[in-house]
């Protein structure tokens, strides 16, 4: 399906199948959430640019390779990104970070912006979107359209989960835009959800059900 990447590793489906289970505790799903997302990080962050610098090690002098971390934009889209968020940052500390606030108009079923907030100089960035479950895509696409104004380097989209509608949505607005997934579900339902899911992610983070 084009640009999207299922991050199939055995560590990574074992803490979705965790995670998808409703008797797991928030506090367990928070966790699991930031371990999941540190591992999901290796794999999107596979062609990230390095530079060679000197070191001195105890015994010689020598080259290593590092990451511009600071040149990483991290950008969540509210409120449920912020879980992803922090197990992303566990290992790119000197990450930039954004927040997108969307919410969907009950009536409507659009996404509206309520906050946008991003780090200067985008077009020198490169830009990781994350969001637990792309499911209609609605948010995702509006958080993206809204990203190109300012023409970062480039745009990746990370979310946990997604479904056929999602993918179909986010390719036919963005195809440019890579999009990295631990699974490919069954279908979104009727009332907005991805089946089998997980349940709203947000509730799960936040404990707010
Ligand atoms: N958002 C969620 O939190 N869960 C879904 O299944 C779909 C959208």
């Amino acid at each position: 399906m084009g640009n999207l990447h299922i991050v199939d590793h055995p560590l990574v489906q074992h803490k979705l199948t965790m995670m998808r289970q409703k008797e797991v505790s928030t506090k367990g799903f928070r966790q699991l959430l930031i371990e999941i997302s540190m591992l999901m990080a290796y794999e999107v962050l596979r062609d990230v640019p390095v530079h060679e610098i000197e070191i001195d090690t105890p015994l010689e002098s020598t080259t290593g390779r590092v990451i511009d971390g600071k040149k990483l934009v991290f950008a969540s889209i509210l409120r449920a990104g912020s879980g992803i968020l922090d197990g992303m940052l566990n290992v790119v500390p000197s990450a930039r970070v954004g927040h997108i606030g969307l919410y969907r108009d009950p009536k409507t079923r659009v996404a509206v912006e309520y906050y946008f907030k991003m780090p200067s100089d985008l077009h020198e960035r490169d830009v990781v979107v994350v969001d637990p479950m792309l499911a209609t895509g609605n948010s995702a696409v509006a958080a993206i359209d809204r990203l190109k104004e300012y023409q970062p380097k480039s745009i990746k989209f990370v979310c946990l989960l997604t479904c056929p509608e999602g993918v179909a949505a986010m390719q036919a607005a963005h195809p440019d835009v890579a999009i990295y997934t631990a699974a490919l579900d069954r279908e979104l339902d009727a009332d907005g959800y991805i089946v089998p899911g997980l349940g709203d992610a947000g509730d799960r983070i936040f404990g707010t059900k």
